[in-house]
């Protein structure tokens, strides 16, 4: 049974503030999203790779995927279009299992991607890699002033990869985006069709590369997993 793996790398990095979009800024000795497929190809070697990209990315090159199956699509306004149109644009059966992955998380490792993929496979609404919030959480008031403390024992920061069956996922996403509601991950639109994705704990190193000293902090951990 063929596995899909999504990728979005479509956004432009903005809160990076750099020349270029932040999946092609050098880390180490290639950019990050070579790191990112290295990782989910050493996991799933044979799976076929749907790689979102801007139409118009300057920087992109295919010697930075080494699936053997793989194609490339449009990219849309939002990460959850862009997503939509991966499932749009392959020949998938219903129960056929989809990751979706974030390109900018390239320190995912290979435990953490086969626990995900075992969970998402043997739950019916799917799953995706988390992590226990540590820190103390405040509701913040728009003026900046905290109101109150949150109970973190019920919370979890979402990371990915997120995994669920095409046509839940298809429908999740399509339903979303007819009622104009704007997700951050796959997981807010299968929940918003009342299933409930299992959490799936994760690293605290699959770090999600955003503001610009993430990289020195990405390239950091890298090196700390390969020793
Ligand atoms: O900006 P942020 O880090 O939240 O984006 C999450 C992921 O979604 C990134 O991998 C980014 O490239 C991707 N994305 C996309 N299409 C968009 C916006 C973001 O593929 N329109």
């Amino acid at each position: 049974k063929p596995l899909w793996l999504v990728v979005p790398a479509a956004g432009q990095g903005r809160r990076m503030a750099a020349d270029r979009p932040k999946q092609y800024l050098p880390l180490l000795d290639r950019p990050v999203l070579a790191h990112t497929l290295e990782r989910l190809h050493s996991a799933f070697p044979q799976a076929r790779l749907i790689l979102c990209l801007d139409d118009d990315d300057r920087w992109f090159t295919p010697e930075w995927v080494p699936f053997a199956q793989w194609q490339r699509v449009s990219g849309g306004a939002e990460r959850m279009d862009s997503v939509l149109n991966a499932l749009n644009a392959i020949d998938a059966q219903d129960n056929d299992l989809v990751l979706i992955h974030d390109v900018a998380r390239p320190c995912v490792t290979q435990s953490d991607l086969l626990a995900l993929y075992q969970a998402a496979e043997c739950h019916a609404a799917g799953a995706l890699l988390a992590m226990p919030v540590a820190d103390t959480m405040k509701r913040a008031s728009a003026s900046g002033t905290s109101l109150h403390t949150e109970p973190r024992d019920a919370l979890w920061h979402a990371l990915t990869p997120q995994g669920f069956r095409y046509r839940q996922l298809y429908r999740a996403l399509s339903d979303a985006r007819q009622r104009g509601t704007l997700i951050t991950d796959e997981a807010s639109a299968v929940e918003a069709l009342g299933d409930a994705p299992q959490l799936v704990p994760g690293r605290r190193d699959n770090l999600k590369v955003t503001h610009p000293d993430d990289l020195a902090l990405a390239a950091a951990i890298l090196t700390s997993q390969l020793t």
